[in-house]
């Protein structure tokens, strides 16, 4: 199997993308620790690592505190011994035009889009660079690679998520350690349900835009992980997978 023997960890792992990436780590023979909010659900991911055969351990936390962030990180390889794979995954959305007044909720969001899954890189990359190794993927978006109204918060985070992935590629490529991104289009979990108000557009108008013509599923990004976090990707360091169905690159 394509991770035997690989410990993961990921956040925001109790649901959508998270938990399938979860399914499809264990399924692929990782052990995978799960932090999230909402502590039944990183509990119910857990119980579906175990179902798979591999060990499980299901922690509640705000990746924005951080300290209690580093420190899952660290229970992490007390646990089981080491940390191979970390997906920053966690992250909300939110509507917000330029000219609005809404400090607290944009720094908010930037809190947890951007700086959580900066210094979950860099916990998870101390223990990989002292191992030699190790695979970090954070879930950045489409909307990462394109400006969209109404989304300055989003849009800014997540193409921050993409660059400060290529920097620590950079950075620690040489010592083992690869960085990369994943850019996924609009996928029907619960965060996109939140995200959408009375003025979204409808789910029709949305696929207009998709040249494949449909959502993305957990499972399509969860195999985008995986390939991310394996020896099949020994040589891709620095990248944004985009997982859109053709969404950023179509032109008008
Ligand atoms: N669904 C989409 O259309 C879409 C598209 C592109 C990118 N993304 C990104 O994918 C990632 C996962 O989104 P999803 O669609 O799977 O969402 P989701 O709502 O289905 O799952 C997110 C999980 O993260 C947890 N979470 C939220 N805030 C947290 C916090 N502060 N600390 C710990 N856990 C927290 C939630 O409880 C939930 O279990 C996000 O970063 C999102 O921006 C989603």
């Amino acid at each position: 199997m394509k991770l035997d023997g690989r410990v993961a960890g990921i956040t925001g792992g109790g649901a959508g993308f998270g938990r399938a990436m979860a399914q499809a780590f264990s399924r692929n023979g990782a052990d995978v620790a799960i932090c999230d909010l909402n502590l039944d659900d990183a509990e119910e991911t857990a119980r579906m690592v175990a179902a798979n055969g591999r060990r499980a351990l299901a922690r509640k936390l705000d990746v924005t505190d951080t300290p209690r962030l580093q420190s899952f990180i660290d229970e992490i390889v007390s646990e089981f011994g080491k940390i191979d794979i970390w997906v920053g995954n966690a992250g909300m959305v939110g509507v917000m035009l330029a000219e609005d007044d809404d400090e607290g909720f944009s720094r908010q969001l930037l809190d947890l889009n951007l700086r959580a899954v900066f210094l979950g890189a860099q916990a998870a990359g101390r223990h990989m660079l002292r191992q030699g190794s190790g695979s970090i993927i954070n879930i950045a978006s489409m909307y990462g690679t394109r400006a969209s109204a109404g989304r300055v918060a989003y849009c800014t985070a997540k193409a921050g998520v993409i660059m400060l992935s290529q920097v620590l590629a950079v950075e620690w490529g040489a010592r083992g350690v690869r960085v990369n991104s994943i850019g996924p289009g609009y996928s029907d979990t619960q965060l996109f349900r939140k995200g959408r108000s009375a003025h979204s557009p409808g789910v029709d108008e949305l696929l207009e835009r998709v040249p494949m013509e449909r959502f993305v599923t957990v499972d399509e990004v969860a195999a985008a992980a995986t390939f991310l976090a394996s020896d099949d990707a020994s040589f891709v360091n620095g990248h944004c997978l985009l997982v859109d169905g053709g969404w950023s690159p179509r032109g008008a």
